[in-house]
């Protein structure tokens, strides 16, 4: 993948094969930062791509801040959209997620906070076109 890399996807089959596309050049110590609108599809991709690591029922995390799964490799899932500001992120330890170098984090709704991320992320902004149509726009930031 070359970034900025944009492509356009009709279904969300298409979707499951671009997150499969990223599982093959993803790396432990990443953060994945997704953006996008209520429904877009954050949840879904993050879904697709940890089914090639082994890990099913991937669900946001509501009640608990992050969601921690173990599979071929270890994922920290967070969900910015009910976190009130960065003081209660710190308050769990969220730089301790950031900086396990054994795991990927992936953040939904990362530009709630952006004071938050870490300079160097993968972002992946999603927008809604129609029914099942979907833009991704993947952009690394080092
Ligand atoms: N091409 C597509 N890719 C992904 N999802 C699609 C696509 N077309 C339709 N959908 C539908 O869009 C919805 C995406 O929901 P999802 O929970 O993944 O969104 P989200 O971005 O995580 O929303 P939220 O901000 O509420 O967390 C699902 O109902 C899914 O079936
Ligand atoms: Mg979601």
């Amino acid at each position: 993948m070359d970034f900025p890399f944009v492509q356009k996807v009709f279904s969300e089959a298409e979707t499951a094969k671009l997150a499969d596309k990223l599982a093959e050049e993803i790396y432990q110590g990443e953060v994945v930062i997704l953006n996008g609108n209520l429904g877009a599809g954050k949840t879904y991709f993050i879904r697709s791509l940890l089914r090639n690591f082994g890990i099913e029922n991937v669900s946001s995390p509501t009640f608990a801040i992050v969601n921690e799964y173990n599979g071929k490799l270890k994922f920290y899932h967070f969900d910015f959209y009910r976190i009130k500001n960065s003081e209660e992120l710190f308050n769990i330890g969220f730089n301790d997620y950031l900086n396990d170098t054994e795991a990927i984090t992936l953040i939904e709704w990362g530009e709630l906070l952006p004071e938050a991320l870490p300079r160097k992320r993968l972002e992946i902004r999603i927008n809604i076109i129609d029914d099942n149509c979907r833009e991704f726009i993947f952009n690394e930031h080092v």
